[in-house]
């Protein structure tokens, strides 16, 4: 590996730097990197690797010419992959904080619906009603996605017991899940789904991919969790399903758009719970390592890790 100073541009919003840039800097000397990080100051011709978020100010890619690689420090890259001006390579982020952020989040909630917790078992009433839980063995629970979060939050939910169903594109055996492929095995997934979890990319394959149709699908009283992405759903048609008392709950964490609007009719449902994109984050601590590692690969013409593949759209 050459010894030559790499100039690193963290396309960041100015409140992230705090939190990054000593992550950064000890991550790039742990991999034996010497790297000058800068931000918008830095002249764009100079610039050998680009750390971007959806939330920062970069858009227009054309000016980085030397740019070797495009570092998504987000999971979900929807919202770059279609940008003409990126021509460089583009990665994404898969790191431990964000599968353990996930997997906490999912089976939380998961948790939370299975025991009837807001419902149920908590009581504020004043009234000795004691209800029994279930078990997790008898619950079905369904993941569409499974890749790095919906196999980490689907392992989560195995060891707890439960009968995890998962979907993906492709087919998958992961241990403890039926795993399911295909149109055909979206429906019997959807079939099954006591709870519903929605792990999947935003795509044009899977935008509203939760519409009246494939919600037809679903056991009547069944619960929606979506941490995935808004437009995975169509929300008139969930809307309408949780309004008839076909579905009991949805739980959502991502929507069309963020942040969710003070009129949205999902504040206020009283079987709707939002959480505001909370779900998971990619934390510098975890992060770091993953860029420095692949900075490092590329500097010794190495593979990428985790690059997008922009056919498939993820
Ligand atoms: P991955 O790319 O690792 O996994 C995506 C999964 O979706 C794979 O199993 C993939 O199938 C499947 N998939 C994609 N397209 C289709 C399709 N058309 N039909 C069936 N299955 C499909 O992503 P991650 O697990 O890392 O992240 C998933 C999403 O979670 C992100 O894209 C992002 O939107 C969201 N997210 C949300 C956060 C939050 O805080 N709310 C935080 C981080 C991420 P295959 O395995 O065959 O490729
Ligand atoms: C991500 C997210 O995609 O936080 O990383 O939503």
């Amino acid at each position: 590996m050459s010894g030559r100073v790499l100039n690193v541009l963290a396309a960041l919003p100015e409140a992230d730097w705090q939190s990054w840039r000593p992550a950064l800097e000890r991550a790039f000397a742990a991999a034996g990197l010497k790297v000058r990080l800068g931000g918008r100051e830095m002249a764009p011709g100079a610039v050998d690797y680009i750390l971007y978020t959806p939330t920062g100010w970069l858009a227009d890619f054309s000016p980085y010419t030397r740019a070797r690689a495009v570092l998504s420090l987000w999971a979900g890259v929807e919202r770059i992959i279609g940008n003409k001006s990126l021509t460089q390579k583009l990665t994404r982020m898969v790191d431990p904080g964000l599968r353990e952020g996930m997997r906490e989040w999912v089976a939380g909630h998961v948790l939370r619906a299975h025991l009837g917790m807001d419902r149920d078992i908590c009581r504020t009433d004043a009234r000795w009603a004691p209800h029994v839980p279930p078990l997790a063995r008898d619950r079905q629970v369904t993941l569409l996605g499974l890749g790095a979060l919906g196999t980490a939050a689907a392992e989560a939910l195995v060891a707890l017991g439960f009968q995890v169903t998962g979907w993906s594109r492709r087919p998958k055996e992961i241990a403890g899940v039926t795993c399911l492929a295909g149109a055909d095995g979206l429906a019997q997934a959807l079939a099954r789904a006591e709870i519903l979890v929605l792990l999947l990319p935003l795509t044009p394959e899977t935008e509203n991919i939760l519409n009246a149709d494939t919600l037809a699908h679903l056991p009547p009283g069944a619960v929606v969790l979506n941490p995935g992405r808004g437009a995975l759903i169509d929300d008139a048609a969930l809307l309408a399903a949780l309004d008839s008392g076909r579905l009991a709950h949805a739980t959502l964490d991502v929507f069309r758009e963020e942040p969710l609007p003070a009129t949205h009719p999902f504040w206020a449902h009283p079987r709707v719970t939002v959480t505001p994109h909370i779900a998971s984050a990619t934390r510098p601590e975890t992060a770091a390592e993953v860029v420095a590692e692949n900075i490092r690969r590329a500097e010794a013409g190495e593979a990428l890790l985790y690059l997008v593949d922009r056919a498939a759209g993820y």
